[in-house]
């Protein structure tokens, strides 16, 4: 056991006060303050009620029920039945300014605990265990959760639900007794069940109220819990799911959580946000990428699907670096026997019917019209319908005696057997190696049901296996960027951004859906990570019409593609994607770097989102009309961010086409430029404008 003592970590505005002693509990989580801690023993300890056990029992990093919590514990496992309620003595800490690593043991029990925990100057802070057994025989790991505290303010929640085509929906809950669980079993991270929620003081907003984000770094199936004690307090809780038998660790072998990534703003859910994305940035993405300029995609999908001719294709290329397109990318089609989605999965080799001269003129001539070339791949992916499964029908990820539904009409391929990992490396590498290949498109397009290997629950493994071919693949191939996308949004999580460098938000394009997908997917990811294509006028998805105005700017913020046929669309469709693509290159620098706000608007029928420059000398703020305006009048647009003592100029940038037929007169600030102070903007803010359902409208800022 080491002396009491108190560690305190500094982020840029937050704090966390560990205390440390037999073993670790976080006394503090918020704002930093300055000054002498050596009260805080008086300040800090909690009183005694009777009724209960007679002393103080302490919501340590791992919960242990032989400690006498009786909350969720942090691990749940046996040895033969045995060693089923560990409790961990603290035995070293490593510590520096903004990072702790704390060892544990429960010699008794055959354990070790490490724990690291750490914050940083964007404010976010990180934590996972390592439990190894160190005893003779099996160690059956049932449970391994990240905890951290809450405060007893904390009395709501933000929590995400969604499905394919509707990912990142939220929602809001009170926590006041018992508390909120989410369970994704679904073996990806999944449209349904994005591992984050934020919880906060009572009403908390985009602009104010205590908030505490957190994400959970992990591509399969978890389980998020908040739970309100009966005492009153409250901790959040993330881990994964194991299923049974999963984890098994013989003696001196090891399993570590992934991260649970968290942060504290006082600021609402706009400061929270901003911590997350210059984390992200900083922190996240992968080395040196993130400040690149992000190119603008054409995606063949909606506008071909599986009807591939090259001749075709590359006229699409010629039209779509006319319309400013700078990366263009092969969909899913190219390859053998994949005419439809019923087959062709898992045979990694041109289509040699549909491209008999071979892909090269087609990635020559891509390429000779100043764009990067990109292809398709599902590389975990497999049909029966297939040269491959029926050259190898034990690949599959599945249990022996079981017919497994499937999805997409496919199945999972089993990444721990050797020879088709290495099949699939060697697959991939061979395209990339052949091929002026700048971007791969990543795609999972099922759910996983009893994942199997040798009879025994793979699950996790084949979440480690799936990041190692990741590794591998990049690198072999460093300045390949890769797109991680699961039927739209179904993959979307920190650790696979540690390995990629941008997402497909979601198959669903139309534009008014994607207000709220965006908005959803915004609170945890900067825009540039965030695939947000222009698809025709007509929606695949949700067979709705928009105008190209309201696609164009919806898709603006995001990293911008177009995702339709170029050689089938008019005229005046196609000056509109040229008119955005060229708006997108003129802001991207500013959008991608910047500060993204979430506005709140007077009126709910309208959603406002800016991004303001990191020196507030510029802006862009989109107003968007979501459903028919609420009143007459739809109030006052009131922008933050800015600096309170600068003059802006503010001018129009885009709006509707009938945006002066639909009313008697706008207001006069969106027909003729005008000056504010930022603080005007701020406190008393400019009248909005009058909206048609489905439309919107472009604002600039500039520092005079
Ligand atoms: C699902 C993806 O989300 C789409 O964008 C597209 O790539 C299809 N798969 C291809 O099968």
């Amino acid at each position: 056991m080491v002396d009491n003592t108190l560690i305190n970590l500094i982020g840029h505005q937050t704090q966390l006060l560990v205390e440390m002693g037999s073993f670790a509990e976080i006394l503090h989580w918020g704002q930093a303050i300055e000054g002498d801690l050596a009260s805080f023993r008086q300040a800090l300890h909690r009183p005694v009620p009777y009724g209960r056990l007679d002393t103080d029992i302490a919501m340590t990093l791992s919960p242990e029920l032989g400690r006498g919590v009786f909350s969720s514990p942090g691990i749940e496992g046996h040895r033969n039945g045995l060693d089923w309620s560990p409790v961990f003595i603290i035995k070293e800490i490593n510590t520096d300014k903004q990072a702790v690593k704390i060892t544990s043991e429960d010699k008794q029990a055959g354990l070790q605990l490490i724990t690291e925990l750490s914050i940083n100057n964007n404010d976010v802070i990180q934590t996972r265990h390592t439990l190894t057994n160190t005893k003779q025989d099996v160690y059956h790991v049932n449970r391994f959760a990240n905890t951290l505290p809450l405060p007893a303010r904390v009395n709501e929640l933000m929590t995400y639900y969604g499905r394919w085509v509707n990912e990142f929906q939220t929602q809001r809950q009170s926590l006041i007794q018992g508390g909120y669980q989410q369970e994704n079993r679904r073996g990806r991270t999944s449209h349904e069940h994005f591992p984050a929620l934020v919880a906060g003081t009572a009403h908390f907003g985009e602009l104010d109220g205590d908030v505490w984000g957190f994400h959970f770094a992990w591509s399969g199936n978890h389980r998020l819990r908040v739970d309100v004690k009966a005492d009153g307090r409250r901790f959040m809780q993330a881990e994964v799911i194991y299923l049974p038998g999963e984890v098994m660790l013989s003696q001196g072998e090891s399993i570590t959580t992934p991260w649970l990534y968290g942060s504290y703003s006082n600021q609402g859910l706009n400061g929270m946000s901003q911590q997350f994305h210059a984390y992200v940035r900083n922190s996240i993405l992968p080395s040196g990428f993130a400040k690149q300029p992000r190119p603008i995609h054409l995606n063949t999908w909606e506008g071909i699907y599986f009807d591939h001719d090259p001749k075709y294709i590359m006229d699409m290329a010629t039209q779509s670096a006319e319309m400013g397109v700078e990366r263009f990318i092969i969909d899913d089609g190219w390859f053998t026997g994949r005419n439809n989605d019923k087959g062709g999965l898992g045979d990694w080799f041109l289509d040699e019917k549909k491209y008999p001269d071979g892909l090269k003129p087609v990635v020559d001539h891509v390429n000779a019209l100043g764009m990067e070339f990109g292809l398709w791949f599902e590389p975990e992916m497999i049909n029966k319908q297939s040269h491959l499964y029926r050259q190898h029908p034990d690949w599959l990820l599945a249990i022996e005696g079981y017919e497994q539904p499937t999805g997409r009409n496919q199945y999972v391929i089993d990444l721990q057997n050797k020879d088709a990992f290495t099949y699939l490396f060697e697959r991939l590498d061979y395209f990339l190696s052949q091929y002026n290949i700048a971007y791969i498109k990543w795609d999972m397009n099922r759910e996983i049901v009893q994942p199997g290997h040798s009879g025994y629950a793979a699950a996790a493994k084949q979440v480690e296996l799936y990041y190692q071919l990741l590794d591998m693949v990049r690198e072999k191939h460093p300045k390949l960027e890769i797109e991680s996308c699961a039927a739209g949004g179904g993959r979307i999580d920190f650790e696979v951004l540690k390995r990629t460098h941008r997402f497909w938000a979601s198959d669903n394009n139309d534009a008014l859906a994607r207000q709220s997908i965006q908005r959803g997917m915004s609170y945890f990811f900067p825009p540039e990570v965030m695939g947000s294509h222009i698809g025709a006028s007509y929606c695949h998805s949700t067979r709705r019409r928009h105008s190209v105005e309201f696609r164009g700017l919806t898709a603006l913020f995001g990293h911008m593609g177009v995702e339709l046929d170029p050689v089938k669309e008019n005229k005046e469709e196609k000056q509109g994607f040229e008119r955005y693509i060229q708006l997108h290159k003129t802001y991207r620098t500013l959008l991608h770097n910047g500060h993204t706000w979430r506005i709140p608007c007077d009126d709910k029928a309208q959603q406002v989102h800016a991004v303001i420059s990191d020196d507030q000398s510029e802006a862009l703020v989109l107003i968007s009309q979501l459903a028919m305006p609420t009143y007459a009048l739809s109030g006052m647009l009131r922008i933050p961010g800015l600096n309170d003592l600068a003059l802006y100029r503010i001018s129009v940038i885009d709006k509707p086409g009938n945006y002066n037929d639909i009313v008697n007169y706008q207001p006069p600030w969106t027909l003729h430029e005008s000056q504010l102070s930022g603080v005007w903007c701020r406190e008393i803010g400019l009248t909005m404008p009058i909206l048609d359902p489905e439309s919107a409208i472009l604002i600039r800022l500039q520092r005079i």
